[in-house]
């Protein structure tokens, strides 16, 4: 079964030239926040350009569960009618987050210093998937968890009645964490101070920011030092949502693959806290333009043009670039396989906690299409042997990751033989119209599975 409903078998044939222009949806970390700080404003959010894929339709859900009026006015137009900070209601029933960490995360720290109880839970990914992360920092707030062994969901949080603030440094490079702190400081008295030795996606302090919040963010010797002054009253905004850089890395990276391709992706997000797979690309010798940039709503953004790249090279894709790509190492790895020699990727423990166990997924079905992958606990690597070199065939698992799903799909476009994918019905989380976008590429997709 897939997240919503029946395994959606897919497969992915050898395409000719892909050409044209890419207009990939809305950015899903900047969707959740708007979703999120627009319930917590007082008054009238408005977004336009919303990613309607499904983790992002789930935290709409629950912002209503939560009190806030969220209307669709249709064509990517939404807006939030906000409760005010610590203004939430105890939601009737259980808040169903679907596939996502990040709208389970988010929502858990929102919710966490109001004086309400809230029940979480998703789907089999998500229900896997470590809690404690979050919910041990919020306990310093007061918050109290119980969900089930090993800090999974199910779990209900029951909201801290007389707040402290906090100062938390994160153990991990998880802005998800950072952020969940940051919201439960809202509505806490005093200054809620949030620690990162390595910077990881700052659309959450952006956002606090823009909707009247002060929060003050210092470079210091330990790393990123962020300071939020609690109970402030925030603003509602008009926000367009960027397009998302880590759905455009598909029709990016198939584009570099396929012989003869050529596509435009235009307003494209490119925060440099997540653009890193775009200088990597470049480093192995991607023919890349960046045209037309600009500033939009707070976030940097381009129109980003791909050509074939047959000259690409593997290099050694350094550590500390890791948070700025960590959600595309599984497409770069796909890319890697059509590039000469090796390309090691380490640092990238957190691979292993995402929607599944992205090295091991992907090296799985990597190897089942005839390319050669080597992995530790924080690392792997993948030997290229140029474009075009892969044999593939094989149907690799999903392990219900949209991700995954879309990576394999696009291997198979630039394989000697098509690359099929178990279920395809994840990729609508994220990427809802990836097939029809794809195919007016040149994509040769299909539904009937191996
Ligand atoms: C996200 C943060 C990242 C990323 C996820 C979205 C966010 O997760 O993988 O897809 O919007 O904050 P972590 O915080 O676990 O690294």
């Amino acid at each position: 079964m897939s997240a919503h409903g029946p395994a959606i078998p897919m497969s992915s044939a050898p395409c000719g030239p892909l050409t044209g222009t890419a207009d990939v949806p809305g950015d899903k970390s900047v969707s959740h926040r708007s979703l999120i700080l627009g319930a917590m404003a007082v008054g009238e959010t408005k977004i336009s350009g919303l990613l309607e894929g499904q983790d992002v339709l789930d935290t709409a859900k629950a912002m209503q569960a939560f009190g806030a009026e969220v209307t669709n006015h249709g064509d990517g137009k939404w807006s939030v009618h906000g409760v005010g900070v610590g203004g939430f209601a105890e939601p009737d029933n259980v808040i169903d987050c679907g596939n996502s960490g990040t709208g389970v995360r988010l929502i858990m720290g929102a919710m966490a210093t109001t004086p309400i109880s809230a029940t979480f839970t998703g789907d089999a990914s998500l229900n896997k998937r470590p809690m404690a992360r979050v919910t041990d920092p919020l306990a310093l707030f007061g918050t109290q968890a119980h969900g089930r062994a090993g800090g999974r969901l199910p779990m209900t949080l029951v909201g801290a009645a007389d707040p402290v603030p906090v100062e938390y440094r994160v153990p991990v490079p998880s802005a998800q964490v950072k952020s969940a702190v940051l919201l439960a400081g809202l509505n806490v008295p005093g200054q809620t101070v949030v620690i990162e030795r390595e910077a990881t996606r700052d659309h959450t302090e952006r956002m606090l920011s823009g909707f009247g919040a002060q929060i003050v963010v210092e470079d210091t010797e330990g790393g990123h030092r962020i300071t939020l002054t609690g109970q402030p009253e925030l603003r509602p905004q008009t926000i367009a949502v960027p397009r998302d850089p880590s759905s455009a890395a598909f029709p990016v990276c198939a584009a570099l693959i396929v012989p003869g391709s050529d596509v435009l992706v235009p307003g494209i997000g490119l925060n440099p806290t997540r653009a890193g797979l775009y200088q990597t690309l470049q480093d192995m010798g991607a023919d890349l333009t960046f045209e037309n940039m600009r500033d939009e709503g707070g976030e940097p953004v381009a129109d980003l043009r791909a050509r074939f790249s047959p000259d690409m090279t593997g290099i050694e894709v350094p550590p500390e670039r890791a948070a700025s790509m960590i959600d595309e190492y599984p497409v770069l790895s796909v890319v890697a396989a059509n590039a000469q020699g090796v390309t090691m990727m380490r640092g990238v423990r957190e691979l292993r906690v995402k929607e599944s166990d992205r090295i091991d997924a992907m090296a799985t079905g990597l190897r089942a299409n005839g390319v050669e992958v080597d992995e530790g606990e924080d690392w792997w690597s993948v030997q290229g042997r140029g474009a075009g070199s892969v044999s593939g065939g094989a149907t690799c698992a999903s392990h219900l990751d949209h991700r995954i799903a879309m990576s394999f799909l696009i291997l198979g476009m630039a394989a000697k033989k098509a690359v099929s994918v178990d279920d395809g019905g994840p990729i609508a989380t994220s990427f809802p119209i990836f097939e029809p976008l794809m195919a007016a590429l040149g994509a040769d997709l299909s539904r009937s599975g191996a």
